[in-house]
């Protein structure tokens, strides 16, 4: 599947008002409103336009895949099929020795490759101390796991992690590295490290996150020692947030052994005796696959593909340069991991107010300043607490106390994150809004809750059915026998 904007060349500048719901009012705690800044891309990004259009144009004809023998299912095959190829061209994977599988995001992506793996007791799996969760717990369910550490500034020790993959050449079966780091935004040398793998035999997983939306993910030809093994993605990251993620990898390493979930899908032949498996990617998808995810990720890919991903990189140095340059001179306010090449990071920016909680300032941003951000330990805890400087004994103080339910002490940070949409003006407006929370200069009265750690100002209670009209009918139970009371 190939999608084109009819009649038009999309271009960077042209992606503000590609952007389903930018510049949306919200409530702010004085009573007014203003237009949303939403700073929290590394998280999810809002929809491309042309992704809603998409959607919507294939909707009428939407239909189940694959065994539908009338002309909607035709359709709607050749579509879903055409989409695992726009993502094997995006991330330039050889086909057909390799595969593209549909999952739900990284997370899946990466149980799934943990699971078929098939590791024996002694495996080793090489990962390092920056990774989210995603790329981490998943390898401690099935193998023995080696972290590489971070060097004092946050940087990946590349030299460490070069000599744990020569110490551990045999047992060695995998080294899984983000591409970029949801902390810091470091970018890693992935060709440099799938070289070291190789050399010791074993292969190179690329969690790509947060390096797919910003950068163009090359896995290279595969005979190529630089070659990635396997890539995975979230679409909810680029623009597409309907549900699908992508897990690329040898088409031969999916056709051994049996799939992790089994179900209808997965099979070409079962007696009551015997199971013969499909071919990959369908093998690995079990059950009835998200078609409109599909159909949406492919989208876009049209679109970032039309801009171009050395484009977008630009863009985001352009704005990580203009928001650097005014936050690294601020009084009050801690900016963690690099601040300095910031052609090797992509567009995230972790910081904290000098003696306020990191979840009250989070709190300010958005009930008085209209701004969308993130702050805690962002599921990657070892590396917020590395670039924290928690000490072991406040380590594990804090964690007796979080295990007591009292989260207010919890470490973190405030995490700003930009999409190839965000603009200067946006960073303005996180400055503007961290030049008076540093000078305390806040209206609200903000009460922590002991058990989540997070703030809320005072007579902030916004009616959410005003702004989407479907609240009611979907809101919490808690708070619908609340509105149903008052
Ligand atoms: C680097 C990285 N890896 C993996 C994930 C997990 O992605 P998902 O929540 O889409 O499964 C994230 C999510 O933030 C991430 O930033």
């Amino acid at each position: 599947m190939h999608t084109t904007v009819p009649g038009k060349t999309v271009t960077i500048a042209d992606l503000r008002h590609a952007i389903v719901g930018v510049g949306t009012p919200v409530p702010l705690l004085d009573g007014s409103e203003r237009p949303y800044i939403f700073l929290d891309n590394a998280a999810s990004t809002p929809a491309f336009r042309q992704v809603l259009d998409a959607v919507a144009e294939f909707l009428p004809w939407y239909s189940g895949v694959h065994r539908g023998t009338g002309f909607k299912s035709l359709l709607a095959t050749a579509v879903f099929d055409g989409a695992h190829d726009a993502v094997a061209r995006f991330v330039g994977a050889d086909v057909p020795s390799n595969t593209v599988v549909f999952t739900k995001n990284t997370t899946e992506c990466v149980n799934k490759l943990a699971a078929r793996f098939d590791f024996g007791p002694d495996d080793v799996v090489i990962t390092t101390a920056m990774e989210h969760h995603s790329n981490d717990l998943p390898w401690r369910k099935y193998a023995r796991v080696v972290h590489c550490g971070v060097l004092p500034d946050g940087r990946l020790d590349l030299a460490g992690l070069r000599d744990a993959i020569r110490r551990h050449t045999g047992p060695l079966r995998l080294v899984a590295v983000s591409g970029a780091s949801n902390i810091s935004g470091l970018v890693q040398p992935v060709h440099d490290i799938a070289a070291w793998a190789h050399a010791a035999g074993a292969l190179v997983f690329i969690d790509a996150a947060q390096l797919a939306p910003h950068r163009r993910v090359r896995m290279l030809p595969d005979g190529d020692p630089g070659h990635l093994d396997f890539v995975a993605l979230s679409a909810h990251k680029m623009y597409a947030p309907f549900g699908t993620g992508a897990l690329v990898g040898p088409e031969r390493f999916f056709r051994r052994g049996a799939p992790d979930a089994v179900g209808g899908g997965v099979v070409d032949v079962v007696t009551l005796d015997e199971v013969h498996w499909n071919e990959p990617p369908h093998k690995e998808e079990a059950g009835s696959p998200n078609v409109i995810g599909g159909v949406a990720l492919a989208a876009a890919i049209g679109v970032l593909e039309q801009v171009g991903m050395d484009a977008v990189a630009a863009h985001e140095l352009d704005l990580l340069e203009y928001a650097y340059g005014k936050l690294r001179g601020m009084k009050g306010l801690t900016l963690y991991g690099p601040t300095d090449d910031l052609a090797s990071k992509v567009g995230v920016i972790t910081f904290n107010v000098d003696g306020m909680p990191h979840a009250l300032t989070g709190a300010i941003l958005g009930a008085e300043g209209g701004i969308g951000v993130r702050n805690g330990c962002f599921c990657a805890h070892p590396y917020v607490k590395e670039l924290l400087r928690v000490s072991a004994a406040d380590d594990r103080a804090l964690t007796a106390e979080v295990l007591a339910g009292n989260k207010t002490r919890l470490p973190g940070m405030v995490r700003a994150s930009f999409g190839c949409y965000n603009t200067h003006e946006d960073v303005d407006a996180l400055v503007a809004m961290l030049e008076r929370v540093v000078r305390r200069d806040f209206r609200g009265a903000y009460v922590q809750d002991i058990s989540t750690g997070s703030f809320r100002a005072e007579g902030y209670a916004p009616d959410f059915s005003r702004y989407f009209r479907h609240f009611s009918a979907m809101a919490p139970a808690a708070s619908r026998s609340h509105s149903e009371a008052s």
